[in-house]
């Protein structure tokens, strides 16, 4: 096991954290081997990323605590016996690894116990076990448990996380990097007539070849105006537009999470080319648009302005572009948001909240359609890394329902979009880090216009 920076950076985070809350104890819960289908047979082993973050140990059945009035840092977890040992192989002395991240104080969990109080800090849990262990440490039922997490350790752990160092900057490069190389090689292998997941396939080569896995499943698609679709049998037709999101991990565990949309024959079609150029120019002028002190909220708007203008441009939207962007008529074709925080997380920190993570300070999410999605919204800071992925869907059940409901009846020409229903979905996504001047991309020089990305499949065929 790799420990990925010096024990001072570790040291210093727990400070700064210890500081920041002031009194009282820091619980935070390392992750568990998660069974699959029984109770030996795991799924690949993540760590929790805050526990990550603070302690650094990327191995199972370990809890931190943070004694601030006696400052102390302690980690809980029990030594290997031979028996562990017959099956995993000698392992580093927990002693050593703790020594790696600063922590000189090392207890037998069942210890733990007697270092929680009532003044205890923890975050909400995400998995089932946390909430149990959770609930026999301070005495509570475990549907009490969630609504006894401290705010203020929310708020503390998602102001020092959401402000990436020039060192994770650096591990965040390698993941996008990792990711955008996997994608050149799909967009170069893929052929008619071969299966989505065939494509997949070449993807998990270029992430095993780096000793890393996926980030968040793949999702390998011809049908992209289905948002979330991560079955891969269908056959690739020429005609089609592959839309592929897929990230990579660094080995750090530091998250890509980058998306193409590409035509299954060399070229697009019409169509197809048309809706890419506004999505590829509201990709541009979101990154333009961002730099500290800018809402995200704003930049999402401006690309769904975009979005307004460019289909008044092809005749589907007609009317006042205002009016019809006043009333969401974006939403019918891009119903998520612009983009997120990503970190540890690819939606980093989500299990933290989203009403902390992407919004606060006066800031709330919208419950209306579309802008619910939006996962950010709040102003961004030198040193936050978002992705910025705006897409343009043809979900057909959507477009026949609004059409039913008469909504956006003097806006839309329904009767043109007929012909505009199968074209499926284009996204276009990337991690950026925000500078001082603005935003910088992560990653290598990957091809992005319609032109170029011709240009590699050309090359392919
Ligand atoms: N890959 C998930 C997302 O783009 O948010
Ligand atoms: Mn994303
Ligand atoms: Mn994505």
């Amino acid at each position: 096991m790799n420990i990925t920076f010096k024990r001072e950076v570790y040291i210093e985070r727990r400070r700064i954290l210890k500081e920041e809350i002031g009194t009282g104890r820091i619980l935070l819960l390392g992750n568990e081997e998660a069974s699959m289908n029984y109770a030996d047979n795991h799924y690949p082993f993540r760590q929790d990323s805050t526990f990550l973050y603070y302690f650094g140990l990327d191995k199972p059945g370990l809890i931190g605590l943070i004694d601030i009035d006696r400052d102390e840092d302690i980690l809980f977890g029990e030594e290997l016996s031979i028996d562990d040992i017959i099956w995993t192989g000698p392992l580093p002395k927990l002693t050593d690894l703790a020594d790696q991240i600063g922590v000189t104080i090392v207890k037998s969990k069942a210890a733990i116990i007697n270092h929680i109080n009532a003044d205890i800090h923890f975050l909400p849990p995400y998995r089932g076990e946390q909430t149990i262990t959770i609930g026999k440490l301070i005495g509570k039922k475990v549907r009490k448990v969630e609504k006894r997490a401290s705010k203020k350790l929310i708020k503390a752990v998602i102001a020092q996380r959401e402000i990436k160092s020039p060192e994770e900057i650096r591990e965040m490069q390698i993941a996008s990097e990792i990711s955008h190389k996997m994608h050149l090689e799909v967009m170069k292998a893929a052929r008619p007539g071969m299966k989505e997941y065939e494509l997949v396939g070449i993807a998990s080569k270029v992430l095993y070849d780096h000793n890393v896995g996926f980030a968040y499943p793949p999702i390998m698609t011809i049908n992209g105006q289905t948002l979330h679709n991560h079955g891969h049998e269908n056959t690739l037709e020429e005609g089609r537009v592959i839309l592929f999101d897929g990230g990579g991990e660094s080995p750090s565990h530091y998250a890509g999470d980058i998306t193409r949309s590409f035509p299954v024959g060399p070229r697009f079609t019409d169509q197809q080319r048309q809706l890419y150029d506004i999505v590829h120019r509201m990709y541009t002028e979101s990154v333009a648009m961002c730099r500290p002190g800018v809402s995200y909220r704003d930049v999402h708007a401006r690309a769904a302005q975009i979005l307004v203008e460019g289909f008044a441009d092809l005749g589907l939207v007609k009317g006042n572009v205002d009016e019809a962007f006043a009333l969401d008529v974006h939403t019918l074709f891009f119903p998520h948001g612009l983009g997120h925080m990503i970190g540890l997380d690819v939606h980093d920190m989500e299990n933290l909240g989203e009403e902390y993570v992407g919004y606060g300070s006066g800031m709330e999410k919208s419950k209306a359609f579309g802008w619910k999605s939006l996962r950010l919204g709040k102003e961004l800071k030198e040193g936050f890394v978002i992705t910025i992925e705006p897409g343009i869907y043809m979900i057909p059940e959507l477009i026949d329902k609004r059409r039913e409901e008469g909504i956006y009846a003097d806006f839309i020409d329904y009767d043109a979009l007929e012909a505009w229903k199968g074209v499926g979905g284009i996204r276009l996504e990337d991690d950026y880090v925000i500078e001082a001047d603005g935003a910088s991309m992560l990653g290598i020089e990957m091809p992005m216009s319609a032109d170029e990305i011709e240009g590699v499949r050309a090359e392919a065929f």
